[in-house]
């Protein structure tokens, strides 16, 4: 194994180090604490998970957690109330409506009805042109996460070839835009592109986002590439004992460890910065908020 792993639990706590202490210095400096509230409708296991997981990290920085619960079966029009409320409450600065909404509910209708200036998760349509044109905006917490990892490992990423396999909103889209603004060669890659290994071995930055446990084996991989797993995909483990499983990305880790230059492992890689991402940018949403300075080192 010759790649450097990049350890995104210990950069997670860094970035949530910094985020406390820009916490500490708007409750002492100006009296304000940061506000995030988190939408779960429904009782979607990881979607708890992630939801319980987010409220004790903003506890954890310092700042104020709303959680709001509601049923599956919650109208549309009761979750758009709720979104117009806290849109208008001057404690919260950061909305997150989990994802994915039961089928009744129009996602990109109640993504879009949250205040571009509130929107952590960077989804409302304003956040997602304004990235596209290269302007400020709210950055995905996932793709920042990612972005913040290959700039400490790789410094200047200009006119390095970047493929990002997998085309979704919430990663691989706005991954690429990111990439972009860094002046790399950018490459999306998906289901239907033709030769898909050829296209990965020409990547110096590979970031794989397509949700299909180990699809992306060690020789799709650059000699000395930095790679980037995005997928956590939950797969049986007779090993560890009947009924048994664990985590794994989109990239044949051992596979991929042997060619490349740095990789992310699963668990412990990307999973952990996405979190501190949305603290980041929860703490950058309310100095906006306040017209003050944008802490250094926390957005894109
Ligand atoms: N569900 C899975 N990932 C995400 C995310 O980044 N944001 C939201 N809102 N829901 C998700």
């Amino acid at each position: 194994m010759g790649a450097t792993i990049i350890d995104g639990k210990a950069f997670a706590e860094t970035v949530r180090g910094k985020v406390a202490d820009e916490v500490g210095r708007l409750k002492r400096g100006h009296g304000i604490t940061p506000g995030l509230a988190v939408v779960l409708v429904g009782e979607d296991p990881a979607s708890q998970v992630y939801v319980r997981n987010k409220g004790r990290q903003t506890a954890e920085a310092g700042m104020q957690s709303f959680e709001h619960k509601l049923p599956v079966d919650t109208p549309q029009a009761d979750l758009l109330a709720l979104i117009d409320r806290l849109n208008d409450d001057p404690a919260v600065h950061g909305i997150l409506v989990q994802l994915p909404l039961p089928d009744h509910i129009d996602s990109d209708l109640v993504l879009n009805a949250i205040s571009p200036a509130k929107d952590v998760d960077g989804f409302h349509i304003l956040n997602v042109g304004l990235l596209g044109t290269g302007q400020k905006s709210m950055v995905p917490c996932t793709p920042l996460g990612c972005l913040m990892m290959l700039r400490d490992q790789l410094g200047d990423l200009s006119g390095l070839n970047a493929v990002v396999v997998g085309r979704s909103n919430i990663v691989g889209k706005p991954m690429a835009q990111l990439l972009l603004g860094d002046s790399c060669t950018v490459t999306i890659a998906h289901s239907r592109t033709r030769d898909l290994p050829e296209v990965c071995r020409g990547a110096d930055i590979l970031v794989a986002a397509v949700g299909r446990p180990a699809m992306i084996p060690g020789d799709w991989v650059k000699p000395g590439a930095t790679v980037i797993d995005v997928g956590i995909n939950r797969v049986p483990a007779p090993e560890k004992g009947e009924g048994k499983t664990r985590l794994v990305g989109d990239v044949d880790f051992d596979g991929a460890a042997q060619v490349a230059g740095a990789i992310t492992p699963v668990p412990g890689g990307v999973g952990p910065m996405t979190i501190a991402c949305l603290l980041a940018n929860t703490v950058t949403a309310c100095c906006r908020a306040n017209g003050l300075p944008e802490p250094e080192g926390l957005t894109a």
